[in-house]
């Protein structure tokens, strides 16, 4: 029996592995539970006693070496690793981690997909506006309370530059800077002095569309906005318009899709009722385009505004709004197949 043992040590002191792999064989080899170590142990049992003083000991001496070299090797290892010792080059890289798209990029970008193959260009304006552009031009007039409607973060004293509370200040900027036809889709970030919770933030993101031509009719404005709707939430996805009213666009009219998480029959995120807002919308109001210098007589048009973060949390069924901007990885990265 000394002489297995002397056999199995000098196995064990001339191991040399090429790899993790071979370690682990090792590992298994001798020192599992059904390794040679483990076997010697139980040979050893049936030994008398005078026999077992002498095989204890080197027994003992045996398990304690291969158990040093496993430890020594897988430190090795480690050390080769941060390249102090020699490298493996064969050694297989770590897998890159993808990251994920923001999910309101994801959305943002369909959304921009979707208008840009009906013929809409993107189209920008600035983050810090004037009341002409955010108001004046859009029709609202000076203390009409209809500028209530939205809580705007003014910057100068005189209330006259202020962070915009809405993308339909790029529409006056379309407008007043560019000749008909226009059909110009505008994405950005938009402010309002609201508290932050679940369903409102003080910082959320727009999509604008404008579309200005020669005979723009209502049935156009339903008929694109029923393909975005599709497009955006299903083929089976129905659309309803209820009467509104924004001071831009006469008539006004507010968007329901048919609720895409319960298929319209009620849940409770359609509280119900079947039908999710998703958006507003109108004809341009002749006054607007006057006061861009648009002829009236001659060109008509439509516009629409949604909320990205809206747009997103029913597609995707998010609850709270502050969830978009935590950058909490554990939510995010359940956005890494969106695209
Ligand atoms: N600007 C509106 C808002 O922020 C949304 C909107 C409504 C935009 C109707 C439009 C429109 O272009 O026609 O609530």
């Amino acid at each position: 029996m000394i002489e297995k043992i002397n056999k199995i040590l000098s196995e064990v002191q001339e191991f040399n592995p090429k790899d993790i792999q071979e370690i682990e064989v090792f590992r298994i080899e001798y020192l599992s539970k059904k390794g040679k170590i483990s076997a010697l142990f139980d040979e050893f049992r049936n030994l008398d006693a005078e026999q077992k003083r002498e095989v204890g000991v080197k027994i003992n001496i045996l398990k304690q070496t291969a158990t040093e070299k496993l430890n020594q090797l897988k430190e090795q290892l480690f050390v080769d690793n941060t390249g102090k010792v020699d490298i493996d080059l064969t050694r297989p890289s770590e897998a890159i981690k993808l990251g994920a798209r923001h999910p309101l990029s994801v959305v943002h970008n369909q959304i921009i997909e979707i208008f840009t193959k009906l013929g809409f260009s993107v189209s920008d304006g600035p983050e810090i506006e004037d009341d002409n552009h955010n108001f004046a031009l859009l029709n609202f007039p000076e203390h009409h309370p209809a500028r209530d409607m939205q809580d705007t973060f003014f910057i100068s004293e005189d209330m006259n530059v202020l962070l915009r509370t809405h993308t339909s200040s790029v529409q006056a900027h379309e407008m007043t800077e560019q000749k008909p036809p226009i059909r110009s889709l505008s994405p950005g970030r938009v402010y309002r002095n609201e508290a932050i919770s679940a369903r409102a933030h003080c910082l959320f993101h727009q999509v604008e569309g404008l579309y200005i031509d020669k005979n723009v009719s209502f049935a156009d404005l339903k008929q694109t906005l029923e393909i975005f709707a599709k497009e955006m939430f299903g083929e089976h996805t129905k659309i309803r318009l209820r009467p509104s009213y924004f001071p831009f666009t006469e008539p006004s009219a507010e968007v329901d899709v048919s609720c895409s998480l319960c298929g319209g029959k009620g849940c409770t995120v359609c509280k119900y009722t079947g039908w999710l807002e998703i958006l507003g919308c109108g004809m341009v109001d002749p006054n607007v385009l006057e006061a861009s210098g648009i002829n009236s007589k001659i060109w008509s048009g439509f516009a629409f505004g949604m909320g990205i973060e809206r747009i997103t949390m029913l597609k995707y069924g998010i609850k709270d709004l502050r969830l978009f901007f935590e950058n909490d990885i554990r939510f995010l990265n359940q956005f890494i197949s969106a695209i």
